[in-house]
């Protein structure tokens, strides 16, 4: 728990970067780094920035792959997340150690087939071994990328319908007009995620707090306690995982870190 987006975005960025700097990689052995959009990650990224400018971080030999892409919006829309991830990072990273387009995976949601491009995305993914460490940011209703409530927790990339409340909250990057967010979008699945060897999580703000409760529990002070007034005695009650909160599968995991600030822990 940090206080606020800014602390939450330089702990997670100093993490991925003594990840990254600890693997040492190389041409033949990149790290293979999983990337989310939304708002969430944007502190993340221009931490990450400020330390490829300062010269504490390359990604010259960090492959990506992004969680998910709408459906249907052309790929120069200014919120398809292909556009979304080089405004908000591989654009900035500008310096001697720039990432490689070629380095960069982002699904394809104008595919002829989308199907196929899922799987070939799958089938990448595994050609590098797998991957090492998966950022991720969470949906209201808990979903991790487009894995929407009632995914299958063994769920690999697919085509998912977006749920309503998803519309509703992405509406505010298309001038509040729910018409204009597509209804589809190519994600990878819950277990695409878990088979990373490392997951990390970005939840930040009040309106994330149902669902970061939902995924890990909750707590109350123990009145059976003998300080009855110390409020700092407390009974966990733990969720279980539960498809209908995504999220919650990371407790599947064993490595996975939820970072959050103090304003998405109101419902802890
Ligand atoms: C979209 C993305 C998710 C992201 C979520 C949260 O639904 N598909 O991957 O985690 O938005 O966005 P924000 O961080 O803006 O709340």
């Amino acid at each position: 728990i940090r206080d606020d987006p800014t602390a939450v975005g330089s702990y997670i960025a100093n993490y991925i970067c003594k990840r990254i700097n600890d693997f040492g990689p190389t041409a033949e052995k990149p790290f293979v780094l999983g990337l989310p959009t939304g708002s969430s990650p944007i502190p993340t990224y221009k931490a990450l920035i400020k330390l490829v400018k300062e010269g504490k971080l390359s990604f010259k030999n960090v492959v990506t792959f992004n969680m998910d892409e709408y459906v249907g919006l052309p790929r120069d829309h200014t919120e398809s997340y292909h556009t979304f991830m080089f405004r908000e990072f591989f654009s900035h990273s500008k310096s001697p150690f720039d990432i490689p387009p070629s380095q960069v995976n982002i699904l394809d949601g104008n595919a002829e087939d989308l199907i196929a491009e899922c799987n070939a995305y799958e089938k990448r993914i595994k050609g590098y071994g797998g991957i090492e460490l998966f950022l991720g940011g969470i949906g209201e209703d808990g979903h991790i990328a487009f894995n929407e409530p009632g995914s299958s927790l063994a769920s690999r990339t697919r085509i998912k319908t977006l749920a309503y409340d998803t519309i509703l909250a992405n509406a505010r990057f298309f001038n509040n007009d729910i018409s204009a967010v597509p209804r589809m979008a190519l994600t990878v699945g819950v277990a695409t995620v878990l088979d990373s060897r490392e997951v990390v999580v970005v939840v930040t703000g009040q309106r994330k707090a149902l669902a970061l409760s939902k995924a890990i529990g909750t707590s109350q002070p123990d009145c059976t306690s003998a300080t009855k007034a110390d409020q700092s005695c407390f009974i966990l009650t733990e969720e279980g995982v539960n498809h209908l909160w995504t999220l919650s599968a990371l407790q599947l995991h064993p490595w996975a870190l939820i970072v959050v600030d103090e304003d998405a822990t109101a419902e802890l």
